[in-house]
């Protein structure tokens, strides 16, 4: 039987073994010195790495971080959510808007207490077979809770990479989505995974931010395809009829 895949991956642009060693460690190095510190960064458990990346999903941490602690205060456990009336639970969510995000948590919540035992697997098929568990929290479940060499892509990691290893092209479409995808299986060390994803959602967060990156404190500059960066990319005028 072939291995399970990291995640799903396409075509990717390549970086020579010694770059992704360099970006590795760099990325290393700059999150020792300047990750930040949050509550899900203290824990191995499944049920807080799946509750706090749901919630970071669309919200900013600021705002994310008094409901992750009220949320575990009030449903300690997958069974604990599992058996939480559903009313109850979109209440509790409300302050983080209105969406599908708490009745999809409550479904996985009654799903790993009806298949397995209130607890989350811990395999790539396994986890994406949850309605409301897609590649990129399959990737932080298992690097996160299980500590397994596994890719993750988001937002703020797609652009990292897209930027630094990239540069042209659409990084919207799907195609690049695919090589990011690839991209990121590439890097993700075998040691210091944990780590090593936290770190590039930071430098997502915090240096390489969309708008106005901050590319004097960047500790990819150096490789950095696209520095020295250009704020806005001159797009042709429409003439005027
Ligand atoms: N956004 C999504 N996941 C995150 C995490 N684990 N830490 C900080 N920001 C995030």
């Amino acid at each position: 039987m072939s291995p399970a895949p990291l995640s799903p991956s396409g075509p990717a642009p390549s970086p020579a073994p010694p770059l992704r060693q360099r970006f590795r460690k760099r990325l290393l190095d700059w999150y020792r010195a300047n990750g930040r510190d949050l509550p899900w960064r203290n824990t191995d458990d499944p049920y807080h790495i799946l509750i706090s990346e749901v919630m970071l999903q669309q919200t900013q941490v600021d705002r994310v971080l008094p409901k992750y602690h009220e949320w575990l205060g009030k449903y300690p456990s997958l069974a604990a959510l599992a058996e939480a009336p559903i009313d109850d639970v979109t209440h509790t969510w409300r302050p983080l808007g209105y969406n599908i995000r708490p009745r999809r948590l409550h479904a996985i919540a009654r799903q790993s207490v009806e298949q397995f035992g209130g607890q989350l697997p811990s395999d790539h098929e396994t986890l994406m077979s949850f309605k409301g568990i897609g590649a990129y929290t399959a990737g932080a479940i298992r690097s996160f809770a299980f500590r397994q060499r596994a890719a993750i892509l988001d937002t703020n990691v797609a652009r990292v990479l897209f930027r630094v290893f990239i540069a042209k092209g659409d990084p919207k479409a799907h195609a690049m989505k695919r090589q990011l995808w690839g991209l990121s299986e590439l890097l993700v060390p075998r040691k210091h995974v944990f780590d090593f994803n936290q770190a590039l959602m930071d430098l997502g967060a915090m240096v390489c931010v969309a708008r106005k990156p901050r590319c004097e404190v960047c500790p990819m500059q150096r490789f950095c395809r696209s520095y020295p960066w250009t704020d806005a990319p001159s797009r042709p005028k429409r003439r005027a009829d």
